[in-house]
């Protein structure tokens, strides 16, 4: 039965799941939530607080999915409550520039090298829209460089050969999107340094892979990458949507001392609202409206919750806070490897910084197509429902990550250890079977 693989909807869940099929296509607002990745019915949340989510039938489950990484605090975190609650006394939305907006900016400019202006808008998939459109501006070329297995959103253009649920649901890119849309996108395999010439607007890139699993940037791959586009007078974006706040305050470009031309943050970002942003050199950020001749808007862009939410967790992820993160995410990564180690199944289990990954190879994922390889075996659905039936919830994707958060404490993860070392086990002798 399809549930028993998934591992744990209970009844509530179920009815809901049913209810929402017939009113939402596949029951979800967003597909890798459909549970398709890893078979089954997915539970549906009630409340969540820390590093636990509480399902429809009341059955708490320690999370790694917190909100695909915009959680890095942990769910319901009371600071970010009160200040979203503080925002919503004084008007959820204006449509009007307001002061928690420069106050968001200016710690975003702060913290990142390079990141000279920022526009806010409401959802990642915006941040690289905009980006690849100002890109072009500046340029007045029409080439995009995307790399196989990297996810940026889902417009149009950026949509050929994406991680996440595109590749969750095995698709080469997606109907509805008209071939002149593409035409102008070329897909590269990540981790080579492709070749540019003058009708190349951008490269953009996940600096650090998190949407094929995790896989980071081979020595020299994002130095390289900058070299290229020098040259060839292209620019470079780095979508950070997932690696900004979350490698530190500086993601992924401090951390590689790679400056980009243009940044796409999100998730962290917002405090667990929807806030994203688009940044960079201010002479290319003044290219947009109204300054400048690239348009963009958003009637919810900047909203007053979102950006307060977005101060407030700016506010509390202090070095400490990323070292806290990363010393138990390598504790976690330690314990997962000695437990496939111990019951044989081959693994791999990546670490950078907050970020960890799994995934079930026996050599080191590069590249998309490792990538694929790794999920195509099955064994990370396997896996999955072995932890949800264990109370742990991971992603339900074997193209998605581990998102810990500082709420994740040494007891979960000694709890996480002990579930995997089980559910290893059950892989092991399903394989034997
Ligand atoms: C690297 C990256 N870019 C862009 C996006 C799109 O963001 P959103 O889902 O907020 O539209 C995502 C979403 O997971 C992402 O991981």
């Amino acid at each position: 039965m399809a549930e028993q693989e998934g591992g744990v909807a209970g009844p509530r869940s179920l009815a809901l799941f049913e209810r929402a099929c017939s009113l939402m296509p596949g029951g979800v607002d967003s597909p890798v939530r459909a549970f398709g990745g890893v078979g089954g019915t997915p539970w549906f949340v009630s409340r969540a607080e820390g590093a636990y989510v509480v399902d429809a039938d009341g059955r708490r489950l320690l999370d790694y999915v917190q909100s695909w990484g915009a959680s890095i605090l942990g769910h319901a975190h009371p600071a970010l409550v009160e200040a979203v609650r503080e925002a919503a006394r004084s008007g959820t939305t204006f449509g009007a520039p307001t002061e928690g907006e420069v106050e968001l900016a200016s710690r975003v400019v702060e913290a990142v090298p390079g990141c000279e202006m920022v526009r806010f808008v409401s959802s990642g998939t915006e941040a690289a829209m905009t980006a690849i459109r100002l890109a072009r501006g500046a340029t007045g070329r029409d080439r995009v460089v995307k790399f196989a297995g990297c996810y940026h959103g889902h417009a149009d253009a950026l949509l050929a050969a994406g991680g996440s649920g595109v590749a969750t649901l095995g698709l080469p890119g997606s109907a509805g999107v008209p071939e002149a849309a593409v035409a102008a996108t070329l897909v590269a395999p990540y981790n080579v340094v492709p070749e540019l010439d003058e009708r190349v607007a951008c490269v953009i890139v996940e600096p650090v892979a998190a949407n094929m699993g995790l896989v980071a940037p081979l020595p020299g791959f994002l130095e390289g990458l900058r070299a290229a586009c020098d040259e060839a007078g292209s620019l470079l974006v780095f979508d950070e949507v997932i690696t900004g706040f979350r490698l530190g305050r500086a993601g992924a470009s401090g951390r590689w001392s790679v400056r980009p031309d243009l940044f796409c943050f999100g998730k962290v970002l917002g405090g667990g609202l929807p806030l994203a942003a688009v940044g960079g050199r201010r002479e290319l950020m003044e290219l947009l409206a109204p300054t400048g001749p690239v348009y963009q808007a958003g009637t919810l862009s900047g909203n007053p919750l979102a950006t307060a939410a977005g101060i407030a967790a700016l506010e509390l992820l202090t070095p400490e806070v990323y070292s806290a993160i990363e010393s138990r995410v390598g504790e976690l990564a330690q314990g997962l490897e000695d437990a496939f180690a111990r019951a044989g199944v081959p693994a791999q289990v990546p670490v950078v910084g907050t970020l960890l990954g799994i995934s079930f190879s026996a050599s080191p994922v590069r590249d998309f197509d490792g990538a694929r390889r790794a999920a195509e075996g099955g064994e990370y659905a396997r896996f999955f429902s072995a932890m949800a039936r264990r109370g742990v919830a991971f992603a339900p994707s074997p193209y998605e990550v581990v998102f810990t958060s500082l709420a994740h404490g040494e007891d979960e993860v000694a709890r996480t250890v002990e579930a995997a070392r089980d559910a290893a086990r059950e892989l092991a002798s399903a394989a034997a079977r």
